[in-house]
């Protein structure tokens, strides 16, 4: 039997814990607070670079964020190690909110042992990535390191292992954001290569296997470390960066922008924006976006813009094989993924660099429920002993096997050309592609009608005692026969011939049939892309 007088404990003083527990954390270290010390904080910003406490607040909504293993300490015991145990032990890992949704964060702390990845700081990451899996959050990591924790060896080198395994497991499970805001070198790139979206930023930012110094001993070459890592060189070049910005700041809204096209994981689509913009609008610049000369190169960024909601697209990997365009935009307020050929650039020929760019976008979005609008005006592939000794076959083969293997909604217009092996590989429709439209500008044959012409008719020609005017005459029956999108319509490879003011109306109503699109794979393990 309770006793009748119940005796009332004194309430803690929780105020005074509080401080209790913030001195003996500063006793242990400051940089459970601000990182490496003032010194070191006054460097990284004179650099104009951020430090990792500093990114995680204006990543995060205001005051989300949770931190995680603030006082995990290293257990090393050499090069002086054992003298200094800095809580935290450079990285800041925890879980907040962007736009009210969750996200798990890791940043890197240059200013502690220069960022560089310990035993301690991989198991942290690993621990939000275990947790990240759980809830079904997104990772964005935020890096700035000089790579493995020289005085830890190999206790270092399996921690990094440790990630890439974490990275490879949540690899079309949970998006997986990368921004470079320092040095990565080493083993550091190698997780940001196997996320989903790499920023970097301009002039503070690099990302190398080994530095100039290494590369000058080993094959003698003189390059700086922007030329051999910088954001522009992985922006244009390499294809390792989807985004080259110019400064910290610039980098997370990037970042948040980017997230928002994306659910949190594989089992939820993509969060439904509010709009105003009609889905039925039909935008006059349509009707003149596209020359109707077949050889006269023009933006296809102003085909895209107008099709979408508030004409807002986000590109993505801009500098990187200009010839393919691809990036998100909404449609009725849902995310979509658009892939297009540019004109403008190579007459929109598709080559290697193209290929890997587009087949790796179609499956994020194939990974992350984004449907996908294929826009398509492309000569054929890009011919020349560079490409076929690179192995474009190889790499051209990597978008057909995206392309089939998408299960989410995909849509394609024909816009003006489509020849040869670049009509197979740019969803047509039979790559399971669901809705295929074209315009009457569309030109879907196996090659130009001169080429053609020259191929087939070499005897008929031969045999004319006009030869320029057989040829005339034989490239128009050529040109009419084929080169128009009516073949393919009737032979239902086109679903529609429709004009360009009704592509948003008309990829709109197809949005809306494909919202509960049900699609398989056949049973497997797992395919074999041609990589
Ligand atoms: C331990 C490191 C470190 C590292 C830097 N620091 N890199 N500590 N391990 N890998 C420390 C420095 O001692 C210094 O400490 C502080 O961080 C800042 O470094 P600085 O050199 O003063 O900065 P900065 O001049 O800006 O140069 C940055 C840097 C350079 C370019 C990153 O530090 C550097 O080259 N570091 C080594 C890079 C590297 O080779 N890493 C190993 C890669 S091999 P104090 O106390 O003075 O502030 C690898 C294998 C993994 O990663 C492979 C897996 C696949």
């Amino acid at each position: 039997m309770s006793s009748a007088v119940e005796t009332k404990k004194p309430a803690a003083d929780w105020d005074a814990i509080r401080s209790q527990q913030r001195a003996r954390l500063l006793k242990v270290s400051e940089a459970a607070f601000s990182g490496g010390g003032k010194e070191r904080i006054d460097k990284q910003h004179k650099q104009g670079k951020l430090t990792a406490r500093e990114r995680i607040d204006i990543l995060l909504d205001p005051g989300s964020f949770v931190e995680v293993d603030r006082l995990r300490i290293h257990r090393s015991l050499d090069f002086g190690m054992e003298k200094t145990h800095p809580a935290g032990d450079g990285m800041v890992t925890g879980y907040g909110q962007i736009e009210g949704r969750h996200v798990m964060v890791y940043a890197q702390d240059f200013t502690v042992f220069g960022g560089s990845m310990s035993e301690v700081a991989a198991q942290k990451i690993c621990k939000i990535y275990t947790m990240a899996m759980k809830v079904g959050a997104p990772v964005i990591g935020l890096c700035d390191s000089g790579g493995a924790r020289i005085q830890e060896g190999v206790a270092s080198l399996a921690g990094y292992a440790d990630i890439f395994c974490a990275n490879t497991l949540a690899s079309g499970v949970i998006p997986q954001l990368s921004v470079i805001m320092g040095p990565c070198a080493g083993g550091a790139v190698y997780s940001p290569a196997l996320t989903d979206f790499v920023v970097m930023v301009k002039d503070t930012s690099y990302m190398f296997l080994t530095g100039p110094d290494v590369i000058k001993q080993v094959t003698h070459e003189d390059v700086t470390m922007e030329q051999l890592g910088g954001a522009m060189t992985h922006s244009t070049r390499s294809g390792v960066a989807h985004f080259a910005v110019d400064d910290d700041t610039r980098a997370i809204a990037t970042v948040r922008e980017l997230l928002g096209f994306m659910p949190s994981n594989n089992s939820e689509e993509p969060p439904q924006r509010p709009v105003n913009d009609d889905p039925e609008r039909k935008d006059d610049a349509l009707k003149t976006a596209i020359p109707s000369n077949p050889n006269k190169p023009y933006d296809v960024r102003d085909v895209i813009k107008p099709i979408v909601d508030d004409r807002h697209f986000f590109e993505v990997q801009a500098h990187f094989a200009a010839n393919m365009v691809v990036g998100f935009a909404r449609m009725m307020g849902q995310s979509v993924g658009i892939v297009a050929n540019q004109p403008q650039v190579m007459a929109g020929a598709i080559d290697i660099d193209a290929s890997d760019k587009a087949a790796r976008f179609v499956r994020f979005c194939d990974s992350f429920n984004i449907p996908i609008i294929t826009l398509v005006d492309v000569p054929g592939f890009l011919p020349g002993t560079q490409q076929e000794l690179g192995g474009v076959i190889r790499h051209g083969a990597k978008l057909l096997y995206a392309y089939a293997e998408a299960t989410v909604p995909k849509m394609t217009v024909i816009l003006r050309k489509a020849y040869g092996g670049a009509y197979c590989v740019m969803a047509p429709k039979h790559l399971r592609t669901d809705v295929n439209f074209a315009l009457p500008t569309a030109e879907i044959a196996v090659m130009g009608a001169a080429g053609a012409v020259a191929i087939v008719m070499r005897e008929e020609l031969n045999k004319a005692p006009n030869k320029d005017a057989k040829l005339k005459e034989l490239t128009a029956d050529y040109a009419d026969k084929f080169q128009n999108p009516y073949k393919a319509a009737e032979l239902g490879y086109i679903d529609e011939v429709i004009f360009p003011e009704d592509m948003r109306p008309r990829l709109c109503q197809g949005l809306t049939l494909l919202r509960n699109k049900r699609d398989e794979l056949p049973p497997k393990k797992h395919g074999n892309i041609p990589l």
